[in-house]
């Protein structure tokens, strides 16, 4: 029989492109690496299918990150591109690129000097179903950039929830930004699937807790028993609770790196699509976990790299939190795990 998986996909590919605003004549490069997907290539037919110069690169694998290189979101990039001016060039040649490597670039700092020259780049690796169901549209852009404007303009986020999380974000100098799930202006990165509102803040302080089903990337786990962090001056000074403050507090530890514990990015998810129960649902290696880090209503956070700060690091967690209450400057956004209306 033939092998129809990627056929499946060329509608779905072809959509994006053209959210991405792809048209004739433009030049595309589907970058991959072995592991990749290989039913992803239907990103080359609908290349084609809009009418594009469309390339096919496969570099070899292997990340500098002291971490299996898979799905994490940690996104040092694959060391065959940091090493090779010529993959590089190729990729800055580019009006469009298709990332398909298995960890994408998002962290790496050669990525900024490919969109420094106008290429757009979308990043693609979760499972066929997970993209196909969060699909964007046009105006899930309008909704987030509405939510960075309000950061922009705003002193201070402030975070609560029942379980007992309590932290003020100073938000001055935090650099707002979006992922909206298509890559439309020139310079611009994004990942499909997502939508969410995020900053880079310095300072915030109080208490995080996690409960019970908060998800923790990248290990793609559920939080069993509460966690509580103490957050100083936009470090973790403290963890304390059962079986998964103990996992953090280890990975803090074997991580061995100076920004380990310090706090990263933080924001809100906007993709009504999105599932929760995904991370149930997949094999590890099929997802990067965009349902729970775009979910709708959720409060994420992160710690480790810090390219407004500019700190470099491996280290890099992604917790997803369902029930909190943000506002910014006293506006909710986000009541009790649901978006304000
Ligand atoms: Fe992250």
């Amino acid at each position: 029989m033939f092998d129809l998986t990627s056929a499946d996909l060329l509608d779905a590919f072809t959509r994006e492109l053209r959210l991405c605003k792809l048209v004739p004549g433009e030049h595309v490069v589907v970058l991959a690496e072995p592991g990749s997907r290989g039913d992803y290539v239907a990103a080359f037919g609908a290349a084609k299918t809009c009418g594009a110069h469309v390339i096919a690169a496969t570099v070899p694998g292997g990340s500098p990150a002291p971490m299996p290189s898979t799905h994490t979101g940690a996104g040092p990039g694959l060391t065959s591109v940091l090493e090779d001016r010529a993959a590089q060039a190729l990729l800055k040649s580019a009006d469009l690129v298709v990332d398909l490597t298995r960890e994408g670039f998002i962290h790496a700092p050669v990525q900024q000097e490919i969109l420094r020259g106008g290429t757009r780049i979308i990043f693609v690796c979760d499972a066929p179903d997970v993209l196909i169901r969060n699909l964007p549209k046009e105006s899930d852009k309008d909704e987030v950039l509405k939510g960075v404007e309000l950061l922009a303009s705003a002193r201070t986020m402030r975070v609560g929830s029942a379980a007992g999380t309590d932290l003020e974000v100073r938000l001055q100098g935090s650099k707002p930004e979006f992922q909206c799930g298509f890559a439309d202006d020139p310079g611009r990165w994004d990942h499909w699937p997502s939508t969410m509102v995020l900053c880079w803040p310095e300072v915030s302080d109080g208490r995080i807790v996690l409960a019970p089903g908060d998800i923790l990337l990248p290990f793609k786990e559920y939080v069993r028993d509460p966690v509580t962090l103490t957050v100083a001056g936009g470090h973790i000074t403290d963890v304390s609770g059962g079986a998964e403050a103990h996992l953090l507090a280890t990975f803090f530890e074997d991580a061995d790196d100076a920004w380990a514990r310090s706090l990263s990015h933080m924001g809100w998810g906007l993709m009504r699509t999105a599932d929760w129960f995904a991370t149930a649902m997949y094999g590890k290696g099929d997802l990067m976990g965009m349902d729970a880090r775009a979910f709708a209503g959720n409060f994420l956070w992160s710690t480790g790299p810090h390219p407004v700060l500019g700190r470099e690091s491996y280290a890099h967690l992604d917790i997803a939190m369902r029930g909190c209450t943000v506002s910014v400057d006293g506006a909710d956004v986000v009541v009790s795990g649901r978006l304000a209306a």
